[in-house]
């Protein structure tokens, strides 16, 4: 989390910092702030809260110059404030963070010592206090900053700026992304290519301990032994990283109306007649006995979804982690495993660490990701792209249905390789696949009926969700939705575990939403609903007409979805947990796209 941008520009840099954070406010709002360098002297700004009141302020107090720095925070340590926000500057020194400085008690400690004594709560002063310890001792800009940046401890993407220093900019990666934007005369650096985009399109990516010293002649970068390296500039592609909301109210409503489009890319792209493709060497799943899927969050739950998917089409066994308890359990990695992360940023430091982890102990490393260009992809032996294009909503929703999708169409690619479907069987899969962009279309159909019932659901403390089999991960993803966005307590469970305590919490007022495809564990759900409402809880049905028809009486809302083939039921009903958080937290009033305490890219552990 948080944003990192620096700018060593030939016009007035303010407004350039502050439209390349707007670009990385989905990694936090908590603070934001930009320092400057203008005839030698370092000035900065800082407000709390979003991005628009650091506008504001500098309207009123602008910041000029042609070199600067900028951040948009995610608070770790330190409550957020305007004196715990970024740039943090200690003398002739500014310095701009991305992830936690373990060790920087040790380091106040040191300070301590020197006399210098911190102003505010977090770990980042220390760096640029540090710094400005080592400057003051006599060292140059550039080594003060290497020799803080050698007593780290931490993950951390940092950018230093200097008092007197107009062409120079330090900045240094570990455990945190960090890309440099070359322009004509001009250079950038930023958390991500997407803030860099409106700026330039020739990137390159520092790699795990890389240092930078940038100037507008260019950038000479280091690896962690202190060795030039030579990192590829690469051409990204300006239009991946457009961000609007072509018409919509909010990015979550107009990434949610993509899902027809995106899901069709993504299928459009790995199928290829009936052959699904993969990229590069691909994969061989008859070396394969065993999966490991691991990841956070929507994409967790996209990997629980999975499992169904593997072991029941394509019969390998599935083991699924979330990926902040996989690597402190130590897990054995037996022979012949393949370990598959999901992530839709591709830099969720707790999937990447598992990742290496795995590295050296795994066959195979595949991940699927949305941002090609991130870490977890660049260290996997197989990247899958999911074609969602650029989310901006902190919700993940477009990300977890593409995601889905290319989970099942590699459960089938394992399937057909395993010889676990005949042909005739792996022809419908793909044929229900295919008729799946359509369905979703149908699905979002029922957005007004949904706008209805949330309004309903708004008035709830406290929410059930529940489903059976390819549901149940559903049913969490929904409540997970719900909580982020409305700010209601939801919680999901397998219709199955109702019954083994949690069916002591209905009562009138617990609404309780079922997501039950007529399929083959209908009847079984059915069942555990009628427990719900034997208890007077308020049941509302999410199913197909069929089902509809069958269960629908006496519940208490109904949503309608196209009857679909089972397999794809979780993409299908991805659609209305989405809608329904998303009309819930509308009727409530929240911050849909930038709910509070979240970000969108979680970088520290
Ligand atoms: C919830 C959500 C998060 C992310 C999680 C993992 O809507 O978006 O739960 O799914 O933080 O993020 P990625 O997929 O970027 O690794």
């Amino acid at each position: 989390m948080c944003g990192i941008v620096g700018v060593l520009g030939n016009h007035e840099v303010a407004p350039i910092l502050v439209e390349a954070l707007k670009r990385l406010e989905y990694r936090g709002y908590d603070s934001a702030g930009i320092a400057t360098v203008q005839n030698g002297k370092l000035d900065r700004r800082r407000a709390l809260g979003k991005l628009v009141n650091l506008s504001d302020l500098l309207v009123h107090d602008p910041l000029p110059g042609h070199a600067g720095i900028g951040h948009t925070r995610w608070a770790t340590h330190g409550e957020p404030s305007v004196i715990n926000a970024h740039p943090h500057q200690s003398g002739n020194v500014a310095v701009v963070h991305n992830g936690i400085i373990e060790n920087f008690r040790d380091l106040r400690a040191e300070l301590a010592e020197a006399g210098l004594t911190p102003e505010t709560e977090t770990d980042t002063e220390t760096v640029a206090m540090m710094t400005r310890l080592h400057m003051d001792r006599g060292l140059p800009p550039v080594e003060a900053a290497f020799k803080t940046i050698d007593q780290l401890e931490g993950a951390f993407a940092l950018a230093f700026l200097f008092d007197g220093e107009e062409d120079l900019i330090v900045v240094a990666r570990k455990g945190s992304p960090l890309a440099i934007g070359h322009g004509d005369g001009e250079m950038f650096v930023g958390s991500d290519a997407i803030a860099l985009a409106p700026l330039t399109d020739r990137i390159t990516y520092l790699e795990e301990g890389d240092r930078a010293v940038v100037t507008r002649a260019g950038a000479v970068i280091t690896d962690a032994e202190g060795r030039l390296a030579n990192r590829d500039m690469q051409q990204i592609e300006v239009d991946a990283a457009r961000v609007d909301k072509a018409g919509h109210k909010h990015f979550m409503s107009k990434e949610i109306a993509e899902q027809p489009a995106v899901v069709a890319r993504a299928i459009e792209h790995y199928l290829q007649g009936s052959d699904i493709v993969l990229p590069g060497d691909g994969i061989d799943f008859t070396k394969i006995d065993r999966l490991t899927l691991v990841a956070c969050g929507t994409a967790f739950y996209a990997c629980l979804t999975a499992k169904y998917w593997f072991e029941q089409l394509a019969r390998i066994p599935v083991e699924v982690d979330i990926a902040s308890e996989f690597r402190y359990r130590e897990p054995p990695i037996p022979n012949r495993t393949m370990a598959l992360f999901v992530s839709q940023s591709g830099e969720t430091a707790d999937t990447l660490a598992a990742l290496r982890y795995c590295k050296e102990k795994a066959d195979k490393i595949v991940s699927v990701v949305n941002v090609t260009t991130s870490s977890i992809a660049r260290e996997s032996d197989v990247t899958l792209p999911i074609f969602a294009g650029v989310e901006v909503g902190v919700a993940s929703t477009k990300a977890f249905t593409c995601q889905l999708t290319v989970l099942l169409l590699l459960a089938l690619k394992a399937a057909k390789a395993r010889g676990a479907q005949s042909d005739a069987e792996l022809a419908t899969h793909l044929s229900a696949l295919q008729n799946l962009p359509g369905a979703i279309n149908v699905a979002l159909g029922a957005g007004d009926s949904i706008r209805r019932t949330a309004r309903k659901l708004s008035e709830a403390r406290d929410v059930l969700f529940l489903g059976r089999g390819l549901m149940y991960p559903l049913a969490l993803e929904g409540a997970l939705k719900l909580k982020e966005i409305s700010y209601i307590h939801a919680e999901a469970y397998a219709s199955g575990e109702l019954k083994h305590g949690p069916i002591a919490l209905i009562d009138k007022n617990v609404p309780v939403i079922v997501m039950a495809p007529r399929d083959s564990l209908f009847d079984k759900t059915v069942s555990n609903m009628q427990e719900v409402m034997a208890r007077k809880g308020k049941v509302l049905l999410m199913s197909d007409s069929q089902g509809l028809k069958e269960a629908g009486d006496d519940v208490w809302e109904e949503i309608e979805m196209p009857a679909a083939p089972e397999i794809v039921t979780p993409i299908l009903y991805a659609v209305p947990a989405q809608l329904l958080a998303y009309h819930t937290a509308v009727a409530k009033g929240t911050d849909v796209d930038q709910p509070r305490n979240l970000a969108k890219s979680v970088t520290v552990e």
